[in-house]
Order: structure tokens, then sequence, then C-alpha cells
């Protein structure tokens, strides 16, 4: 049989970054890929690529010159994976297809960051014309080349032809210590282990799960940037220094993805000055909206992620970078040298214990925001199985999403991870060091609203009468808003006449 009559499992559009290493993942797996992209050149380095990896091996992967040439190389019914810009581009991609003759009982994957919101609507408007299913995807470009963490949710029929083809491409998960097995490489035999891919739910809760994990990752950055910063400002530390430290915590408790590049990222030098490169990056902090997406959904659902707003927020204050130049010729802080009695030691140790409680606490705040949309969609949410495919292939994975895996496995109806008993022993032992670490920080003048934002958070939640009886008072004195008593049956309102309170209560409802 010739080869361009042989037909292919898969078709794939969008060669770029993330397309590119997931096609060559699906060729690596045995599956026969047609790609197209607008952009001929991407297609080429694909092939150019799959043809360096295998030699003289036939070819895994063909491109195609339309979508129309791309549907006719497929088997039927067709199935293609899209892989382009969230938003405009997703539909557009849609369309095309559709003029191409896609048929109802295809089944187009978008892989996209997209907004869950645009899964739903597209599952809907696309009814009738073609199965729209999605899968986030986590893992950067070595994890969709070489086993990317994958959320997939919608159509459950088109779930069965996907299924073993996530499983396949996924990162794998050693089942006995519940740690990421060592990647894939083309050539070599295909390891076993439990595959980061999950079905997640109905048409949009896979997206939902992914912008909540990026809501986590903003976090997280955020948490170990700020344990850099007191690292370098409070303690004189060279970025080297700083390297080195997160090495050592690498090995243990805060063992991650997050903690591993950065310390690589911090021991790296700048060709050019010879310079640490980190000193060389201006420190204005892109980004595209997953974390937006995740503080604005938190506020909507009235559930609070202040630490993931927090992270968003210090991404937009870094951009303000001439202001803050100004700024700080112009406004004072403390006098820093006559801030700390502790030793460099001391304030590590602090540091380390402040970042670990302050990542339960954003893990604690990410998992209760999908619970709270998971009861608000009517999503059947799998709390362990989602820490499951977070433990390997994504960008938060860690050594604690296997706690995490254990916490909800324990109890899947579990309130919040902080009520679990392992996280809230955990929290009890470190926190002291959490709260002098933020206290020396606030002390010396060096933000930390991420690191404080948590442990505001873990004081509120643990507090059992905070102060919104005086806030309820306020909202009725100026505007009537009413209240609840203490003393009365739950839902029954009252208002005062707050400038003749001498006068009966008035029972509202
Ligand atoms: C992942 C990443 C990925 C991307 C982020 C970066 O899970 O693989 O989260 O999705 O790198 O969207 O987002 P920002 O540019 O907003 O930091």
């Amino acid at each position: 049989m010739s080869e361009t009559s042989v037909l292919c499992d898969i078709g794939f559009v969008g060669a770029g970054v993330m397309g590119k290493n997931l096609i060559l993942n699906l060729a690596d797996h045995g599956y026969r890929v047609a790609a197209f992209d607008l952009d001929h050149k991407k297609l080429e380095a694909v092939i150019a690529q799959d043809k360096a990896e295998r030699g003289d091996k036939p070819a895994r992967v063909i491109c195609c010159s339309s979508y129309t040439e791309l549907l006719s190389r497929l088997s039927s019914p067709h199935l293609v994976i899209v892989s382009v810009p969230a938003g405009k581009p997703v539909d557009d991609v849609c369309l095309k297809l559709i003029d191409a003759g896609i048929q109802a009982d295809d089944i187009i994957v978008d892989t996209g960051n997209s907004l869950w919101t645009d899964t739903v609507r597209r599952e809907k408007h696309y009814e009738g014309k073609f199965i729209f299913f999605s899968t986030a995807v986590s893992g950067g470009e070595v994890g969709a080349r070489f086993g990317p963490s994958l959320m997939p949710s919608g159509d459950p029929y088109a779930w069965t032809r996907i299924e073993p083809i996530w499983r396949a491409i996924a990162a794998k998960v050693d089942p006995a210590t519940g740690r990421p097995l060592e990647r894939h490489e083309p050539g070599n035999p295909v390891i076993e282990g439990e595959p980061c891919a999950t079905y997640i739910g109905p048409g949009g809760s896979g997206h939902y799960v992914k912008m909540v994990h990026n809501g986590i990752e903003y976090a997280d950055m955020q948490l170990i940037c700020e344990v850099y910063q007191v690292m370098r400002d409070a303690l004189g530390m060279s970025a080297q220094q700083v390297s080195d430290v997160f090495k050592e915590w690498n090995q243990g408790i805060l063992n991650s993805y997050l903690m591993e590049i950065s310390a690589e990222v911090l021991a790296t030098k700048d060709s050019e000055t010879g310079l640490p490169l980190v000193d060389v990056i201006l420190d204005k902090a892109g980004q595209k909206g997953t974390g937006l997406w995740t503080a604005v959904s938190s506020l909507e659902l009235g559930c609070p992620a202040p630490t993931i707003s927090e992270a968003v927020f210090a991404r937009s204050m870094s951009t303000l970078k001439d202001q803050r130049v100004l700024a700080s010729t112009l406004l004072s802080g403390p006098v820093r040298e006559h801030c700390t009695n502790q030793t460099s030691e001391q304030m590590i140790k602090q540091l380390h214990d402040a970042l670990y409680c302050a990542k339960i606490c954003v893990y604690a705040q990410g998992f209760d925001l999908m619970k709270t949309a998971a009861a608000e969609h009517g999503w059947q949410l799998n709390f362990a199985e989602i820490a499951k495919i977070w433990r390997a292939g994504c960008i938060i994975r860690a050594v604690f999403l296997q706690s995490i895996t254990e916490a909800y496995e324990r109890n899947d109806d579990l309130q919040n991870l902080l009520l679990d008993p392992f996280f809230s022993k955990q929290i009890s032992v470190n926190q002291m060091n959490w709260r002098r670490a933020v206290a020396e920080a606030a002390m010396t003048g060096i933000p930390v609203s991420a690191l404080s934002s948590a442990l505001s958070y873990y004081d509120s939640y643990r507090t059992a009468v905070l102060p919104a009886n005086l806030l309820q008072g306020q909202r009725d004195y100026f505007g009537a808003h009413t209240f609840e008593r203490t003393d009365k049956a739950k839902g029954k309102t009252f208002h005062v006449d707050w400038s003749h309170n001498d006068r009966p209560m008035q029972k509202i409802k």
C-alpha cells in the first residue's frame, strides 16, 4: 500500500509549540497523524523532527495542505484534535472543518487553554454538526512531548473513543509511590504506570479544573518568588545561594516541578554579562488570563481564594515598573538592618515552613473552588482523581499531591483540605515559623502578599466569630439591608432604626 493511501487515525490542527509536541507524542505511541496548520513551515518542522527521530522507519505524520485534505486522510468517523490559541481561533477551525465536510458523528477535541464557558457554549452550538469535546492539557512543551496531564470532559461517547489515546500519551505515575515515572523517550518501550488522564465530567468541567490548576500555579509561583525576594533583600543572598537552598528544599516536602525549575532559573548565568540571568531579567510579569479567570470565578461564586487573587494582583503590580521606581525614591519603609534579630539559618527555616503552610492553603482554596463550582453546575467531580492526575506531567506536579489524593480518598466529601487530619496537623506543627516569616517580612518592608494572604485565609477560616457582625450593622445602618441574630432562628432577618434604637426591632421575615 502506498504511503498516501493509508488512512490516519487522528487529524491534528495546529502545529505550534504545544501542537507539534502532542503530534510527536501521538506518533511515538503508534498513532498515524494527519496534520494541518495555516503556517506550512510549522508542519515542515514537525515532519523534519519526526524523520530525525525515526530515521529510516516509515513516517507516522503526514502534512496536509487544506482542511479538506485533512479529512480525506482520516478513517471514519473522523477524530480531529485542535491545538490553537484559545478564543476565536478555536471557532475558526470548527467552521473551516464544517465547510470541509465534517459529519455529525465526527469528533473535534479542543486542547487549548479555553475559557470553560466557551467550551459549554461550543458543545451546544455545534450539536448536530459534529461532537465538540474538550481536553485541557498541562505540562508545557516538554509535557506535551513526553507526557502531559490531561483533563478531558464532554460527550461520554466521544470519551470512549479518546480514552485509550489520552491514556497512552499522558504522563505516568508509579502506582506504588505516587511519584512520576521517567518520561517516555522515543524508541524506548512504552512505560506502564497510572496515566495522568481521567474523565472529569460534563462539557466545560475539564477546562474549569485546568483553570483552577493554573490559579494554583500562579499562587505557587508567587509564593516561591516572595521567598526568593526575602532571601535576596533581607538576607542578602545571591541567586546561586537561593538556588542552593531551593535545591535542598526540593529533596523534601516542598519537592515540586516549580521548585526544581526555580532553582535552575536562579543558577543560570547570562551568556552576555556572566551575571546570574535572573538579575538581568526585568521584573515585569506577563499573564495570559487563566489566573484572572480563576480569581473572577472565585469572586462570582463567593468562594474565597485570596492567595490566587493576590498572585494575579502581584503580576499586575509588577507591571507598574515606572511608578514603583519613582515611589521607591519617595515613600519610606523601615530601616532594614534594624529590623531583624534572627540568624539567616532561622529565617531560611521559617521561610521553608511558611512556603509549605501557604502552599497547603493555596490547594485548599483551589479544591474548595472546584467543589463550589461543581455544586453550582451539577458536576460530580472526583477530587482524589483530580489530585492523582496532577501528580505528574502538569506544571504544579509535586510530591504533596499524593497527600492530597490520600486526603480525598479518606473522605471524598471533605469540606476543605484544611480539615483533613494530615493537613491540619502539618499546619499546626509548622505555623509558628510561617507567622514569624510573615511578621519578619512586614517588619523589614518586603512585600509578601501571597504568603500573608494565605495566613489570613487560614486564620479567618479557623475563626468562629469574625467581625462581620459589625459589618452587618453598618449595612443595616446606612441601607436597611437587615441582619440575622445569633439568638434567633437562621434565616429570620431584622432591621433597626439606628437613629432611634430605643424603638422596637423590626422583624423583616
Ligand atoms: C500548563 C501551563 C500553561 C501555560 C500557562 C501560562 O499547565 O501547562 O499552565 O497552560 O504555561 O497558561 O500562563 P501565563 O502566561 O498566564 O503565566
